[in-house]
């Protein structure tokens, strides 16, 4: 049964820098979920570190935290029914190579794993998106301490 809850969104820097915030938020506003907290930020390593923690022991793990840590990032929550599953449905696959082509990663994505792995650098996927509610239980306190808690 569906439920409202909320998830935590990064635009990544990679989507700032191509100016797709205002495209990717629309397209969560217009699956009717709202923003409930939303701020540019510069995260530290460690913090990265921190939001990224369960990868650590993944040969991925620098870089993917050298590129969340390169220029900013935009921090968002989003809320509405079954807001993480459908942030993720919207989202797309993990490797923009692979997402549908209506999603935001297979639409707007230019780089695939293949090319990020066979260059040693992160994939740049353009924007993370909590997986299941106790990463976003995990994440939102994490980016916004202030959040009020969901009911
Ligand atoms: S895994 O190994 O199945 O747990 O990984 P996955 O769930 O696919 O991805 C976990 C997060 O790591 C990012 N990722 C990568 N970053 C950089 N380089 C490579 N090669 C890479 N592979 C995976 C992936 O985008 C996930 O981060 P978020 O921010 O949640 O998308």
């Amino acid at each position: 049964m569906s439920h409202s809850e909320r998830t935590l969104v990064l635009v990544k820097p990679d989507g700032v820098q191509r100016q797709l915030v205002g495209q990717i938020l629309a397209r969560l506003e217009a699956a009717n979920l709202s923003i409930t907290a939303l701020e540019l930020r510069y995260p530290e390593q460690r913090h990265v570190e921190q939001h990224y923690q369960e990868h650590q022991d993944k040969p991925f793990f620098g870089p993917l935290v050298e590129y969340l840590t390169d220029s900013p990032v935009i921090a968002a929550v989003l809320a509405g029914e079954d807001a993480i599953h459908t942030t993720r449905r919207i989202i797309g696959d993990t490797d923009p190579a692979n997402a549908d082509s209506e999603t935001i990663r297979g639409e707007l994505g230019v780089d695939s794993m293949d090319q990020a792995d066979d260059e040693g650098r992160a994939l740049r996927n353009l924007i993370h998106a909590s997986a299941d509610p106790e990463d976003a239980g995990r994440e939102i306190p994490l980016w916004f301490p202030d959040h009020e808690p969901a009911e």
